[in-house]
Formats: C-alpha cells, sequence, structure tokens
C-alpha cells in the first residue's frame, strides 16, 4: 500500500488547530473541508491526461483533460460528508457515492447500514473519504464493498490514521493509495487515536 502523509504547511497547520479541545463545529467544519481540499490537490497530482481538439475563439484548439470517466467521491457516513465539499471543491463534476457504516462502540467492530453507489464505479477513480483511520475496519468493509463492484482505481484520504489501521487496511488491502494529513501515535483502550481529534463525527454534526 502507498501510504502518504502530506507534508504541506498549511496542511500542517490545519490539521493541528483541528486539535484543539474546545474547537467550535464550525470551525471544525471549515478546517475538515480546507484539509480535504488539499489533500485532493495532492492525491490528483498524477492523474492521467490526454489531448483532445475543442473549437477555440479562433479555430479548433488543442487542450488537456483529464482523461475516463467522472470520478466519484466517496464518504463514509457520518464523518465523511464533513470531507466530501473539499473533494468537490477541486472536482466539482464528481459523482457522490455514499457508504453508511458505524463502528460499534463495544466491539469496534464496522456496522454497514447503508449504501448508495454511482453507475459504472467499476470505470471511475473512487475518492474514499472518512476523517479517522482507527483500527481500520470501518474502511476495510468500505473499499471491500467497492472492491465487489469492480472498483480497481480507489484513493483513501483520512484527515488522521492511526498506525494500526495502516497496518490492517495494508494487510486487507495491499495495493491501495491513502493519503492523510497525519500518521498519529496509536490508539487507546476504546479504539480512539491519539492524540488524535476525538470524536470527529459528532464535531462535524455538533452532536453530543
Ligand atoms: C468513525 C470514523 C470512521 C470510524 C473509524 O465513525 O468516522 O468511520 O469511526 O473507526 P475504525 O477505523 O475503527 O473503523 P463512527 O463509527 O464514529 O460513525 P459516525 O461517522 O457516524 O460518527
Ligand atoms: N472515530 C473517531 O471519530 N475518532 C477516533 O479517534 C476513532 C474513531
Amino acid at each position: 500500500m502507498k501510504v502518504v502523509e502530506v507534508k504541506h504547511p498549511l496542511v500542517r497547520h490545519k490539521i493541528g488547530l483541528m486539535r484543539e479541545a474546545d474547537i467550535s463545529t464550525k470551525r471544525f467544519r471549515e478546517l475538515a473541508r480546507e484539509v480535504s481540499a488539499l489533500l485532493t490537490y495532492e492525491a490528483t497530482a498524477n492523474l492521467e491526461i490526454e489531448e483532445v481538439t475543442i473549437a477555440g475563439w479562433n479555430g479548433p484548439v488543442k487542450v488537456e483533460q483529464i482523461k475516463g470517466k467522472k470520478a466519484t467521491v466517496v464518504p463514509i457516513l457520518r464523518a465523511g460528508l464533513g470531507m466530501m465539499d473539499g473533494v468537490l471543491e477541486h472536482m466539482p463534476s464528481a459523482k457522490t457515492s455514499v457508504v453508511g457504516i458505524y463502528r460499534d462502540e463495544e466491539t469496534l467492530e464496522p456496522v454497514p447500514y447503508f449504501h448508495k453507489l454511482v453507475g459504472q464505479i467499476d470505470e471511475r477513480l473512487a475518492l474514499v473519504v472518512d476523517p479517522m483511520l482507527a483500527t481500520g475496519g470501518s474502511m476495510i468493509a468500505t473499499i471491500d464493498l467497492l472492491r465487489e463492484q469492480g472498483c480497481k482505481d480507489i484513493v483513501v484520504l483520512v484527515l488522521v490514521a492511526a498506525p494500526e489501521g495502516l497496518k490492517a487496511l495494508e494487510a486487507a488491502h495491499p495495493d491501495l493509495v491513502l493519503y492523510t494529513a497525519s500518521i498519529d501515535e496509536k490508539l487507546n483502550e476504546q479504539g480512539y487515536i491519539l492524540p488524535g481529534l476525538g470524536d470527529a463525527g459528532d464535531k462535524i454534526f455538533g452532536t453530543k
């Protein structure tokens, strides 16, 4: 698995701001969107392009465009929704597929409850977004689902990743590409990432 911890100073600065204990919902949302946009910019740097001829103001003109079908952004509900707008900032024509999974608080096992994927997903780049990769269970279940649908080209964007989650994801899906703003230290006994962000879903939705 290719893992990229993005070192851009804006990413380093913004992910640090997100760790503030009493951050407001508004600020957490803004920063989640901003960091997601920066991760998207980095993660799409090597997309394949092709040359096409279009009607320009002075006749035919050769321009470059991104090759293939429109990408799909795949937020893992709920918290992944907090990253979606950041991805769409740079890829406004991307289709959206949603996957509903929550983590059982006792067992930490992923519990799938909904999914709605776009058509021809097997021909699209899928950008899977979730702020937190903790045990990796939710992400592995999501990638399993996408692979079952024939999806081959998958890039994962997470704000914070735990080493334990990266190891589990690598074991399950060694051919993935993952971009993160931070690889943190470890999980605590409750499966929360340290130093982490706390409960990202609660912070994005203002619950609790
Ligand atoms: C969080 C987070 C991930 C998952 C990570 O979601 O957004 O989806 O936990 O944990 P894992 O790597 O151990 O599976 P949560 O279950 O809290 O649901 P929510 O998005 O609805 O808040
Ligand atoms: N889910 C979160 O929102 N935060 C964590 O640290 C782990 C799982």
